[in-house]
């Protein structure tokens, strides 16, 4: 999605804002501008497609000034072209903004700018944002602002700059975020921490309906009702050597190796071995509440609501508690009505995603209690909650969620086991379950050390252009997150099925061409998985098993087997969702794919 990186302070702004566009290239995005203000000149440059091409019409030109904005376009009014890209102008070409959401009366405001002779460059929804902070602009660009986010309704991060006010750049932010980087010599302001931690790790969050005027010598955050804010300075976790490859070919590579530590992240001073508790501080001012919990219902998208399908069986095996997993666009279409004892759970890694945060304000508009999974400290799905549990992964940057995947089931697995322990799990249950936790991240070191081996299984397979993954009970929302992997990085169209729903229909698909990941390891589900296995060989159906290591059973059937190290049977996701992301990656690999910025694919939907 789009993406907003600013700077006001004492050094050349361009160099600045273009390193920091190119840590948000991860986020999706179809082209990419910049506007650098010296005095009074503002030199505004933009190109459809990758910000290499953005730096190829700057050039050798030589452009000087100590603030900029920045931004990358992820199109939703208007075509990828150079002239809907950010930032856009008033007529006059004062004001230059820089905009991420969507203006949802835009069309309105343009008819009646239009009626006044206004004449519209672009097709964006954007640009009436720059014709009405020009009109309203008298001597104050942060009144200018204020009094344009009471025309406007919708969503937006913005950054402005105006000719006549050099040395100050104005933010505001309702529904998309926006982040305040305090440096040495300047201001920053951006969309995500990771266009800026290069630079700092000191920031301030701004909250929605408000606007911050930053300077090279400070900022002031004010309300849209013009209330002066103070709020305290936050130090993020994250290093800049998080942002980088580190000697991996892609991010997406470099994440699914991290996975071992990403575990351990989750679970670091979170275990008291002896009592058979996990500890989690974020939850504990609900704790009174939570523990009388009886219904659970998990809202989240894509990869965070495959762990929230694994999550429900999580908790159904170690609690009381009822759950529902539920699609967080579809939410709010259902008839809300929850009994007292009821939590909503938020999974998102970047704590922005728009129809999770919208299903949680629906929820909380009928009264329900909070709780987020997230692991973008300080976004809006972690404030808007009225507690949770932080991943604590570092930055995630390939499109393609991993390592964010299996630290969401940890953490889920640690929230089951402290709420089981206090409804019906033993103390031996919970020591059993803590020390196969602890075991965890040697074990996932030992699956990716499969790795020649499933690049070796993708080398033979990519070629097929349909795949089909099946998995029963906590197995299928693996064969559903696998499906996802393959198809959103390789284009290899997959489907995800319960295994038992297989003979109901996708068995018809079953011939040589088509490749069958079956996801076998030994728990209560095994016989019945054999059985599938033995239904798609009949049909001749090449099978791609996972399996527990050893299992001669299995070696027998496949045509492929992938090893993963035995475990309790709650916790073999974390494990075989490990080959399904290496075999997705390596297809994509032998495809060559964009692996870690997918066509059409954003890092953080924002939009609806
Ligand atoms: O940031 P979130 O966890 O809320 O994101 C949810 C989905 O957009 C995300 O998981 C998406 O499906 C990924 N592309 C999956 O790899």
């Amino acid at each position: 999605m789009c993406g907003i990186v600013c700077y006001v302070g004492e050094k050349e702004a361009k160099a600045i804002v273009l390193e920091g566009l190119k840590r948000l290239e991860y986020r999706g995005y179809d082209s990419a501008g910049i506007a650098v203000q010296n005095g009074s000149e503002i030199v505004c440059l933009r190109a459809v497609g990758k910000i290499s091409e953005l730096e190829r019409k700057i050039g050798e030109r030589v452009i000087k000034g100590n603030s900029a904005i920045a931004h990358t376009r992820w199109a939703t009014h208007g075509e990828p072209t150079e002239r809907n890209a950010h930032p856009h102008t008033d007529e006059s070409e004062n004001v230059f903004v820089i905009h991420n959401g969507i203006i949802e009366n835009f069309f309105a405001i343009k008819k009646n700018l239009e009626k006044r002779g206004i004449v519209f460059k672009s097709e964006t929804d954007t640009e009436v944002l720059a014709h009405l902070i020009a009109l309203n602009f008298e001597d104050s660009l942060g009144e200018a602002v204020r009094k344009t986010m009471s025309q406007v309704e919708g969503t937006f991060g913005i950054a402005v700059i105006h000719r006549h006010v050099p040395g100050e750049i104005v933010v505001a932010r309702r529904g998309s975020p926006l982040i305040i980087g305090i440096g040495e010599d300047g201001h920053f302001a951006a969309s995500d921490v990771s266009a800026m931690v290069r630079y700092t790790n000191k920031v301030v969050h701004l909250n929605d309906n408000e606007l911050a005027v930053l300077t090279a010598k400070g900022f002031s955050i004010s309300t849209a009702q013009a209330k002066t804010v103070t709020r305290e300075t936050e130090t993020v976790e994250w290093q800049p050597e998080d942002v980088e490859l580190g000697g991996f070919p892609h991010f997406m590579l470099k994440e699914i190796y991290e996975q071992p530590e990403t575990i351990l992240n989750a679970m670091r001073g979170r275990l008291e071995p002896g009592e058979g508790v996990p500890k989690l501080g974020g939850i504990m001012p609900v704790w009174d509440h939570l523990k009388e919990c009886r219904h659970i219902e998990i809202v989240a998208c894509g990869t965070s609501y495959h762990a929230g399908c694994v999550g429900r069986y999580v908790f159904e095996r170690l609690t009381e508690i009822d759950v529902q997993v539920e699609i967080a666009s579809e939410f709010r279409y259902r008839k809300l009505n929850f009994p007292s004892n009821t939590y909503i759970i938020a999974i998102s890694q970047s704590g922005e995603t728009a129809d999770t945060l919208a299903a949680i304000r629906e929820a909380r508009r009928k009264g329900a209690r909070l709780l987020g999974i997230v692991n973008v400290v300080g976004s809006s799905i972690s404030r808007e909650t009225d507690a949770g549990v932080y991943n604590h992964a570092g930055p995630e940057i390939g499109v393609a969620s991993t390592k964010i995947f299996v630290s969401q089931l940890t953490i889920l697995t640690l929230l089951a086991l402290l709420l089981g322990r206090h409804q019906k799990l033993s103390l031996t249950e919970g020591v059993e379950a803590i020390k196969s936790l602890s075991e965890l991240p040697e074990k996932v070191k030992k699956t990716l050390s499969q790795d020649n081996h499933i690049q070796a299984v993708a080398e033979k397979y990519y070629p097929c252009s349909n795949w089909l993954f099946l998995g029963r009970k906590y197995q299928y929302p693996i064969a559903l997150e696998g499906a996802l992997k393959l198809k959103e990085i390789s284009y290899i169209h997959a489907e995800g099925y319960a295994a038992g729903e297989m003979k109901h229909g996708p068995i018809a698909l079953i011939n040589p061409e088509m490749p069958t990941v079956a996801i076998v390891p030994q728990d209560s589900m095994y016989e019945k998985m054999i059985s599938n296995i033995q239904e798609i060989k009949s049909r001749r159906g090449p099978v791609i098993a996972i399996a527990t290591e050893g299992d001669d059973r299995v070696r027998q059937l496949a045509d492929e087997v992938i090893e993963v190290p035995p475990t309790l049977e709650y916790l073999y996701p974390i494990l075989t969702v490990v080959p399904c992301q290496l075999l997705a990656y390596h297809c994509a690999r032998f495809l060559s794919r964009d692996i870690d910025k997918p066509r059409n694919l954003a890092k953080s939907v924002t939009v609806e």
